[in-house]
């Protein structure tokens, strides 16, 4: 089999505006509340990105339930009794360091603003003001920073000044009221991170199940929080969300545990095609109020290497904390050892928006496929076949001669294991470009010689080579290529 030779444009910087273009036109992603003029920093899921994003998840979902016999998962409310915020340690301690520009009103988180400026210089000197920054964030010295941060004269982005207030801490959680009667005692947050609904099942779940150490509990759902600067897209959002894993381990043994976990993570990283060199980690110099070790998988975006997934080891922190506030013992009694102890926690915790921006910035093209002298390009999302939103389409030539029936009766056989895709209308070419732009990894045309030896062409999405095959093996051509492990 020949392959055509084509030129690709590799997702960059200048092609994120592309990418979110793509993604609104060809329904993945569209701002919340779009003919309002929308939400700053929510996003709503369109009919391909819905299924490319549930197609994840159930990725995740599965790696981690399906194919650990010691994990289990739960799906806990996204509300939860106020204490749970204080027992954790979000109430006090969940904010960001923030700064204000005086002459625009625009505030700005410390970090953000200094990497910012750091973009504008050159490796060096960048490295060597990240290093001072991490160092002054780790201290928590806010008169360290401002100095930091004038001393560099970074000026804000809209009034071009210096002139900077104070900097302050600024919680992160969003609050409501629960019943009717608005007073204090009612008021109750938005989760911020799904993994507190974890640890307050945690006996609930080791008992019921009778789970033994080491375990772990799994769940994905959404969380919210303030983002100051909410900006890249569905980077950074309000409303997001989560995939994470709590794995509850001995006392002494969570460092041994930490680095399975990074291992077991990265391996599920490349398992989505993605090369290792588009992937590092970066070991946290100011560790979380729970942890101690963390780390975060990051990826090259278009706008360059960005936290995608974090790999904590928390400590008893938060199942302590519960045990203390809620007054309910929240130990376990280890058989093999004869003795009671509160576990430690290393939890895995992936940004579902995020990992479907990283999907979709590795998968998405710009081919040039000019030849003799034609021009022609195509945009094409190379998504591996298991998250691709449409695994088949079908394509009767013209729309008569019977062909349509043959393509339904197909589909009606196919659409119980996998989505399909039926369009009657435009040239095969264009149809194909339309599939091609959604990253269907299949198309099947069925012609006139279908209705004579019953066979089809399949249309291969990546290498856009075609070849005949027999119409009664292409629900199992796409079976095959769909399974995930
Ligand atoms: N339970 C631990 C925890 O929540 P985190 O590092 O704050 O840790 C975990 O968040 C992951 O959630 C991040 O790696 C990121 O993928 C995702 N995430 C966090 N904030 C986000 C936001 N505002 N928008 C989109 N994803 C976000």
């Amino acid at each position: 089999m020949v392959l055509p030779i084509f030129a690709t444009v590799m997702a960059n910087e200048n092609t994120l505006q592309n990418i979110i273009a793509h993604c609104k036109e060809y329904g993945f992603i569209f701002q919340s509340s779009e003919i309002y003029d929308g939400l700053a920093a929510v996003y709503d899921y369109g009919q391909y990105g819905s299924e490319l994003k549930k197609n994840i998840r159930d990725y995740w979902w599965k790696s981690m339930t399906q194919m650990h016999e010691n994990i289990v998962g739960i799906d806990a409310a996204i509300f939860m009794h106020p204490t749970v915020w204080k027992a954790s340690g979000h109430v006090d301690n969940f904010s960001d360091p923030m700064i204000d520009n005086k002459d625009s009103n625009k505030r700005y988180r410390v970090d953000h603003l200094i990497e910012g400026y750091v973009e504008t210089l050159d490796k060096e000197k960048g490295d060597a003001l990240l290093a001072q920054m991490d160092q002054l964030l780790a201290a928590n010295d806010f008169a360290g920073l401002k100095t930091l941060i004038e001393d560099n004269k970074i000026k804000c982005a809209i009034s071009g000044t210096v002139n900077w207030t104070d900097i302050r801490q600024f919680n992160l959680m969003f609050a409501t009221e629960m019943g009717s009667v608005a007073d204090d005692a009612n008021l109750v947050y938005l989760r911020p991170e799904t993994a507190q609904g974890i640890f307050v099942n945690f006996l609930n779940v080791q008992k019921t199940g009778r789970m033994k150490i080491p375990f772990g509990i799994a769940q994905t759902g959404k969380a919210f929080r303030n983002e100051i600067v909410a900006r890249q897209f569905i980077f950074r959002m309000r409303e997001f969300e989560q995939m994470e894993m709590q794995f509850f381990v001995r006392p002494g043994d969570q460092m041994k545990w930490y680095e399975y976990w990074k291992e077991t993570r990265m391996k599920w990283h490349l398992s989505l095609g993605i090369p290792q060199e588009r992937y590092r980690f970066h070991d946290h110099v100011k560790l979380a109020h729970y942890a101690d070790a963390a780390c975060d998988i990051e990826y090259d975006f278009p706008m360059g290497f960005k936290e995608v997934e974090g790999i904590h080891s928390r400590t008893d922190f938060d199942l302590k904390q519960h045990q203390q506030y809620s007054g309910k013992k929240l130990t376990y009694f280890d058989t093999e050892l004869n003795q009671h102890y509160v576990p430690y926690v290393v939890e895995t915790s992936i940004g579902l928006d995020r990992c479907f921006m990283m999907v979709l910035s590795q998968a998405y093209k710009e081919e040039d496929l000019s030849a003799d002298g034609k021009e022609d390009s195509r945009v094409v999302l190379s998504l591996p076949a298991m998250l691709a939103p449409i695994k088949l389409a079908v394509l009767p030539l013209t729309k008569k001669d019977g062909l349509p029936e043959i393509a339904r009766e197909l589909i009606d056989q196919c659409k119980p294991y996998f989505k399909c895709f039926f369009e009657e209308k435009d040239s095969i070419g264009k149809r194909y470009r339309r599939q091609d732009a959604i990253g269907t990894p299949f198309c099947v045309t069925i012609d006139h010689q279908t209705k004579e030896d019953q066979t089809v062409t399949v249309r291969h999405r990546d290498s856009m080579t075609q070849e005949r095959i027999p119409l009664a093996s292409v629900r199992d051509m796409v079976m095959k290529a769909i399974q995930a492990f």
